[in-house]
């Protein structure tokens, strides 16, 4: 595979995030510890989420299963990318891809994260969104207003 094809590769998966696997992220294996990596996949389709639904409030529904397929060492650039898959009526389905940039060995994928689009009482609300977009154009543009969040039964 030559540079261009396998950095376009993992079909219209989008590597925004870059990490460098720093000492704090290893196992006592001396290799990258999953932990860490579910915490900035996480946050990763967080973030994904609030810009495709235009809605702070999105929570993590579910994650399938997790394949780890190889590692990373220290020091190592690893690659996150994320895809939507399903819009649903008040969920969104993505995939996730994480690829080491040394090795060039993918690390894991998940097919299935699904978030949740809630509305201020913590119950999930019609998002109204069918398909991805590329642009900033369903940005939230003011600031979480994180003290009014609410969970269901937290009234
Ligand atoms: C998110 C939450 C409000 C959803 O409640 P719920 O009773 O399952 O709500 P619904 O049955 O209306 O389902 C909401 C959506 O989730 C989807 N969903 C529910 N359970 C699912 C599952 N096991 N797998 C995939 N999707 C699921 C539904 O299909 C629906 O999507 P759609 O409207 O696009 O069809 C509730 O489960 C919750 O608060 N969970 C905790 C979330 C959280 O705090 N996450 C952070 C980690 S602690």
């Amino acid at each position: 595979m030559t540079d261009a094809e396998w950095v376009w590769s993992d079909d219209g998966v989008n590597f925004h995030t870059r990490k460098w696997v720093r000492p704090e992220d290893l196992n006592a294996n001396g290799s990258l510890f999953g932990g860490s990596l579910l915490r900035w996949i996480d946050e990763e389709a967080a973030i994904y989420a609030i810009i495709q639904l235009g809605n702070y409030r999105v929570v993590t529904k579910l994650i399938s299963e997790i394949n780890f397929e190889a590692s990373a060492l220290q020091g190592d650039l690893i690659e996150m990318g994320l895809r939507a898959t399903h819009f649903g009526r008040t969920s969104l389905t993505m995939r996730a891809v994480v690829r080491n940039m040394i090795t060039r060995q993918r690390i894991l994928t998940i097919e299935r994260i699904v978030f949740v689009n809630l509305d201020a009482d913590g119950v999930p609300a019609p998002h109204g969104y069918r398909d991805i977009t590329y642009d900033r154009d369903r940005m939230p543009h003011e600031h979480p207003d994180t003290s009014s969040i609410r969970l269901p039964g937290d009234h």
